[in-house]
C-alpha cells in the first residue's frame, strides 16, 4: 500500500494539479483534504484544459473513485459547475466521486464577511480570493457552521436561522444589506438537491481501501507557506496545509502515510499580501516578463520571484517530503542568468525561515547564487540526459540544498511534458 501527499513547497500554484493528474495513472483513490475553492488546480490532458477548485485532479483516470474529505469546505455552486463541467467533457464523474457528509459548506454569508473583513482591514487585508474560506472555517472552529449532514434532517433549517441572526446583524453594521431566511434556504435546499447523490460517509470507503492496500493520492490545496500554523501568519489560507491535515481531513492515520511529493516551482510566485523574500519588483526586467502568470482562481496577476531554497528546505523538512516533483523548468529557458536564493540573513547574522515571522520575513535578505542559465527551449525533453547542462546543474542544486531527490521535472503544461528521473 501507498499513500502519497502531494504538496507544494512555496505559496500555491506550484503545479500540484499537474502532477496529481501525472500521478493519477498508478492510483486507485485521489482525494482533497483541506481547503475549499479557493484552490485553482490546473490540469491539460487528452480531455481538455481545466481549471479545476474541488474536485481532485486525479478523476481524469478512469479507474480512480474521488474523494473530498471532511476537512473541505465547499460552495455548492461551484462544485456543481465543476460536475457538470467535468461531465460534459466526458470525465464521467457520477458513481466515483464521493463527497463527505462532514465538509463545511459556504453560505452567502461567508463569502460577504470575507469581503467587508479584507476591507476593514485595508492597507493590511490578506489579499484573500474572497470566496468566504476564513470565515467558513471560523464558524467550523467556534461550532456555527453548516455541514452537508445537517440537510439530511431539519437541522439546516434551525442552524441557518440562528446563523443568519448573528450574520446579517455584523453585515449590517459594517454597511452591508441582510440576507433573507427563505431566500437561502430554497437556494441551498436545491444546491443539496443536486448534489445528494454524491454526498457519502467516507470513513467505509477509506478503510476498505487501506485495507485491500490500495494506492491513495492525497492533493494538498494552497502551498505549505499559506499553511495557518507554519505560514506567513497573518498573511496565510484558514486550513492547515501540511500533510498531517490529511490525517483529520480524510481520517487516514499518519503512519499510513508512505510518501510525500513537494511539488516545487523552479521560481517562486505568491498571490495576496505577505513576505516573498525573493520577489521581483523590476517589471521590465527579462525574469520578470518570464514568471509572469495569471491566477487560476481569481485572476489576479501572481507575484513573482526567484527560487528560493530556504523555503523548499523547510517545506521538505516540515513536511517529511521524500522527493520532489520540479515545475516549469521549461519557463527558465532563454535567461543568460539565474538567481537563486540559498540562505536567509537578518540584521547580518544567518537565519532560518522558521526563527521569524512574518513581519521578520519582510525585513531578511537573501543571500543570492548566480547560476548560468541556458538559452535552448526544454519542452521537448522527456529525458534527464536530453537537459542542457546547465539545465541539469540546476536541478542537482536543488536536490543537494533539499536533501530528497527530484523525481519528475515539468516542461510544459501539458501532463506528457514531464520527465521522470532516474536516481
Ligand atoms: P496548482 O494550484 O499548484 O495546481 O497550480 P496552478 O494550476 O494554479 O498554476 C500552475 C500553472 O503552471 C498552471 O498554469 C499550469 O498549467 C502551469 N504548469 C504546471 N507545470 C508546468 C510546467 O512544467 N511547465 C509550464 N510551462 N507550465 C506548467
Ligand atoms: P492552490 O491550491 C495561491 C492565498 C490567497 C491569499 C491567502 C488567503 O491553487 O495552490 P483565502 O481565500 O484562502 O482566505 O486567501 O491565501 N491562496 C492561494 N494562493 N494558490 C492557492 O491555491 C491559494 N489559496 C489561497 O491569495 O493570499
Ligand atoms: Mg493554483
Amino acid at each position: 500500500m501507498t499513500v502519497t501527499a502531494v504538496i507544494g513547497s512555496q505559496w500555491g500554484d506550484e503545479g500540484k494539479g499537474k502532477a496529481v493528474d501525472f500521478l493519477a495513472e498508478q492510483a486507485d483513490y485521489v482525494a482533497r483534504f483541506n481547503g475549499g475553492n479557493n484552490a485553482g488546480h490546473t490540469v491539460i490532458n487528452e480531455f481538455g484544459t481545466f481549471k479545476i477548485h474541488l474536485v481532485p485532479s486525479g478523476i481524469f483516470a478512469r479507474n480512480t473513485t474521488a474523494l473530498i474529505g471532511g476537512g473541505v469546505v465547499i460552495d455548492p455552486a461551484v462544485l456543481i459547475e465543476e460536475i457538470e463541467t467535468l461531465n460534459q467533457a466526458g470525465v464521467g464523474v457520477d458513481g466515483r466521486l464521493w463527497v463527505s457528509p462532514r465538509s463545511h459548506v459556504i453560505m452567502p454569508y461567508h463569502k460577504i464577511l470575507d469581503g467587508l473583513y479584507e476591507e476593514a482591514k485595508g492597507a493590511g487585508a490578506t489579499g484573500t480570493t474572497r470566496r468566504g474560506i476564513g470565515p467558513v472555517f471560523a464558524d467550523k472552529v467556534s461550532y456555527n457552521g453548516i455541514r452537508w449532514s445537517d440537510f439530511a434532517s431539519d437541522a439546516f433549517e434551525k442552524r441557518l436561522k440562528v446563523q443568519l441572526e448573528l450574520k446579517n446583524k455584523i453585515i449590517t453594521a459594517l454597511g452591508g444589506e441582510a440576507l433573507k431566511y427563505e431566500e437561502v434556504r430554497e437556494t441551498y435546499r436545491g444546491y443539496y438537491e443536486k448534489l445528494k447523490p454524491y454526498i457519502k460517509e467516507l470513513f467505509p470507503i477509506v478503510q476498505a481501501g487501506l485495507k485491500a492496500n490500495k494506492h491513495f493520492l492525497l492533493e494538498q490545496a494552497m502551498g505549505t507557506f499559506l499553511d495557518t500554523d507554519w505560514g506567513t501568519y497573518p498573511f496565510v489560507t484558514a486550513s492547515t496545509t501540511i500533510p498531517s491535515a490529511a490525517s483529520a481531513g480524510l481520517g487516514i492515520p499518519p503512519r499510513y502515510i508512505t510518501d510525500v511529493v513537494g511539488v516545487t516551482k523552479a521560481y517562486t510566485t505568491r498571490v495576496g499580501a505577505g513576505p516573498m523574500p525573493t520577489e521581483i519588483h523590476d517589471t521590465n526586467s527579462k525574469a520578470y516578463g518570464k514568471f509572469g502568470e495569471v491566477a487560476a482562481t481569481t485572476g489576479r496577476i501572481r507575484r513573482v520571484g526567484w527560487l528560493d531554497l530556504e523555503l523548499v528546505r523547510t517545506a521538505v523538512e516540515l513536511s517529511g517530503v521524500t522527493e520532489l516533483c520540479l515545475t516549469k523548468l521549461d519557463v527558465l529557458s532563454g535567461l543568460e542568468e539565474i538567481q537563486v536564493c540559498v540562505n536567509y540573513k537578518l540584521d547580518g547574522k544567518a537565519v532560518r525561515y522558521a526563527e521569524v515571522d512574518a513581519y521578520g520575513l519582510e525585513r531578511v535578505e537573501c543571500v543570492y547564487q548566480t547560476v548560468s542559465g541556458w538559452s535552448e527551449d526544454i519542452s521537448g525533453a522527456r529525458s534527464f540526459e536530453e537537459l542542457p547542462a546547465q539545465a541539469q546543474n540546476y536541478v542537482k542544486m536543488i536536490e543537494l540544498a533539499a536533501g530528497v531527490p527530484v523525481r519528475w521535472i515539468g516542461v510544459g503544461p501539458q501532463r506528457e511534458a514531464t520527465i521522470r528521473k532516474r536516481n
